[in-house]
């Protein structure tokens, strides 16, 4: 098993979020289903769920997140959490991961981390309730080495191509307190203090796109919301993130 900075992690992180734990297992079937089984339950103690292996981990809309052992870092965040909005929160928890990865990794609306237009990262959000109190699990999937295209005609992107040396306990630890505390300001503010940071990583902003329910238009970014807001001829339609990928032309790694 790699060596985790699980202490570390947990020293940075319990001051901020009290009663945190850090569990790192070397395979489970999914981080996520792991704490949205937990939050369903009753537990609701804020935890960080690291998997060196899943065997059915989960993208958004329903497709499987593949990964093999030692080039991703796999893992969930579950904290109580009760925004007044929740619109725009993968978008927020984006921008954190990315501005603790490196000034060049883009935002690709409404979920994935991107560079040099391939997939580096992706975000699954997920919210449970349970005796009247609401939970969030964020999972993230992070590409640490390079690995196979599986299918796609460009391979995703890896963060070892920008940051050499790193490893997945390495960027767990650095990514952690700006997740934490972006998801604490979120839950407080929302999501139209962090547009702006959104803005300048924006990936498809100008750019010609399509959506997976059939709309099509030039990306103009996103409202205080988080919605995308797409120029058509018939003038600019907004797209919520819910159901919705978007694609733009000339590339395949959605
Ligand atoms: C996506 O790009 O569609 C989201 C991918 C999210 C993958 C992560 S890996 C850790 C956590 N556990 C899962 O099963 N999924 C998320």
């Amino acid at each position: 098993m790699e060596l985790w900075p699980a202490e570390s992690i947990w020293e940075q992180i319990s001051p901020l979020l009290p009663g945190f734990t850090v569990e790192v297992l070397p395979e489970i079937d999914s981080t996520s289903t792991e704490l949205m089984r937990r939050a369903r339950a009753g537990r609701t103690e804020p935890t960080l769920l690291v998997a060196e292996r899943q065997t059915a981990g989960r993208g958004r809309l329903g497709r499987p997140w593949q990964s093999a052992v030692g080039d991703s870092l796999t893992f969930s965040l579950a904290l109580p959490f009760a925004p007044c909005d929740w619109s725009g929160l993968s978008l927020a928890v984006g921008v954190a991961v990315a501005e603790s990865l490196h000034p060049d990794v883009g935002l690709k609306w409404p979920n994935d981390l991107w560079w040099q237009d391939r997939k580096l990262a992706g975000i699954l959000i997920e919210a449970a309730t349970s005796g009247g109190r609401s939970q969030v699990v964020v999972g993230i999937g992070i590409n640490i080495r390079p690995r196979p295209a599986e299918g796609l005609s460009t391979p995703p992107a890896a963060l070892t191509e920008l940051w050499p040396e790193a490893s997945a306990g390495a960027t767990l630890l650095r990514l952690m307190p700006a997740l934490v505390r972006t998801l604490q300001d979120f839950e407080r503010h929302g999501f139209a203090p962090l547009q702006a940071r959104f803005e300048v990583r924006d990936v498809l902003r100008g750019r010609e796109v399509h959506t997976s329910d059939g709309h099509s238009g030039m990306a103009l970014g996103v409202g205080p919301t988080g919605a995308l807001r797409l120029q058509q001829a018939g003038g600019e339609r907004l797209i919520d993130s819910s159901e919705v990928s978007v694609r733009p032309l000339n590339t395949n790694t959605n």
